[in-house]
């Protein structure tokens, strides 16, 4: 058991008399996911601003892509009282945080660095709960991207499919030279971020927002809704034998060490084939899934502050505060393939992917195409999320057709509400 009575006396008198927040006297202690490469990479670019600032970070990273497992080991430490200082999360799960009171009131940070100005209205839904600010948004990142290998693609003399025609034709292709067309991890919340897309391609935005938003049984178990189990069914059929339970980031190798020709996957992808020193346009192409080329399915990453029983500590409102700076919203993404989450960010640092993703994102917001993820949490709470990825991918692994999927998702949603 570590002691903190005296350093937290110190620092209490210090801050009262200098008029600012409390301190807790021991820095940060951040529970996240950033484990693969390229996370690890765009996370120290945080750790070292906010080192310079003289906060002192403990690091707690929880491996296991899109979080399930940093969530299990959250839920373990609030029920210890032990919460950490900040915490990653997304879409739902914040806002589930936040009604329970575990989180601390960033108010007087936000209100000091105009947050209610330049954070897009899509991210406060998640960021600000009854009018209070209970975290700071990171990034936006989005799932309907497809990654592929430059030249596999062009050794086949395959161009950027447009339609999932194309798509389909591509694999083939590659089939026929023996490249694994896609490069896939088994893990159930790959197979729904992969469904983001897929679902979007054939529901178009107003089944999207139907099905995965408002839950309308109609739209679950519609036609549409059994043809992106069709093309589930192809995409299945397009993946290497040894899929199953392999981690995001090892399906991206594959594309970057050309085993694979793509991967569909949120933005995240591209710090992997950034952290392997590959360049967009030259060793590989990033391009929005076929038929949702006007369309964004975002998940941002945010950190909660947790309440460590007072008001926010001098720490906590100083990693807010840095997360952010317009500089290091610029300096983060650029490392971490997502873009600002702030909408007075310049682009002028990002490559071509980033800036088509910022160019993207506004004009989605503007033309009412940006969409929650459900893959990420961000169109409905975790039980539903759970009860479509159970769906999603047991129809991956043929457990049942498609037609039985559309019936077991209605069912699943039903029962998870
Ligand atoms: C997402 C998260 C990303 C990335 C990804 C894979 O949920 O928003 O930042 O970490 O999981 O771990």
């Amino acid at each position: 058991m570590r002691s903190y009575m005296k350093t937290t006396a110190m620092a209490l008198a210090l801050t009262v008399a200098a008029g600012v927040a409390k301190a807790d006297g021991h820095g940060v202690e951040v529970l996240h996911w950033w484990t693969s490469g390229g996370e690890a990479a765009a996370l120290n670019v945080l750790k070292e601003d906010l080192e310079g600032q003289g906060v002192s970070w403990t690091d707690m990273p929880v491996a296991g892509g899109g979080g399930e497992q940093a969530m299990t080991v959250l839920r373990a430490r609030v029920t210890a009282g032990n919460a950490p200082t900040a915490v990653q999360g997304l879409g739902f799960d914040i806002i589930d945080w936040a009604n329970q009171g575990a989180l601390a009131n960033l108010n007087d940070v936000a209100a000091a660095e105009g947050w209610d100005d330049v954070v897009p209205a899509a991210l406060q839904q998640f960021a600000k709960v009854n009018g209070v600010w209970v975290s700071a948004p990171v990034n936006v990142h989005s799932t309907n991207w497809v990654w592929a290998n430059k030249s596999v693609l062009d050794a086949n003399g395959i161009a950027v499919p447009e339609t999932w025609e194309d798509f389909t034709a591509a694999l083939e292709t590659l089939a026929a030279a023996g490249v694994t067309p896609i490069a896939h991890g088994g893990q159930p919340w790959q197979e729904a971020t992969v469904f983001d897309a897929v679902a979007m391609s054939t529901l178009g935005p107003d089944g999207y927002q139907a099905a995965f938003v408002d839950l309308d049984p109609e739209v679950l178990g519609s036609d549409a809704m059994r043809e992106a189990f069709d093309r589930m069914a192809v995409i299945r059929a397009n993946v290497d034998e040894n899929f199953s339970g392999r981690d995001w980031n090892l399906a991206t190798a594959m594309v970057i060490n050309g085993e694979a020709g793509f991967q569909m996957m949120g933005d995240w992808a591209k710090g992997e084939f950034l952290n392997a020193g590959q360049t967009p346009g030259e060793d590989f192409l990033c391009f929005r899934f076929p038929g949702t080329q006007d369309q964004v399915t975002f998940n941002a990453d945010q950190f909660m502050m947790f309440d460590q029983g007072g008001s926010v500590s001098s720490e906590q409102a100083a990693l807010a505060s840095a997360i952010l700076s317009p500089s290091f919203q610029s300096a983060f993404n650029v490392v971490k393939g997502s873009v600002p989450a702030r909408t007075d960010v310049s682009d002028a640092d990002f490559d071509a992917c980033g800036r088509q993703g910022i160019a993207d994102l506004a004009a989605a917001a503007e033309s009412g195409n940006l969409f929650g993820s459900m893959a990420h949490g961000h169109a409905n709470e975790a039980a539903v999320k759970n009860a479509m990825y159970d769906v999603i991918t047991a129809h991956f692994n043929g457990e049942y057709d498609s037609e039985t999927a559309v019936e077991e998702l209605v069912l699943a949603v039903e029962i998870a509400q």
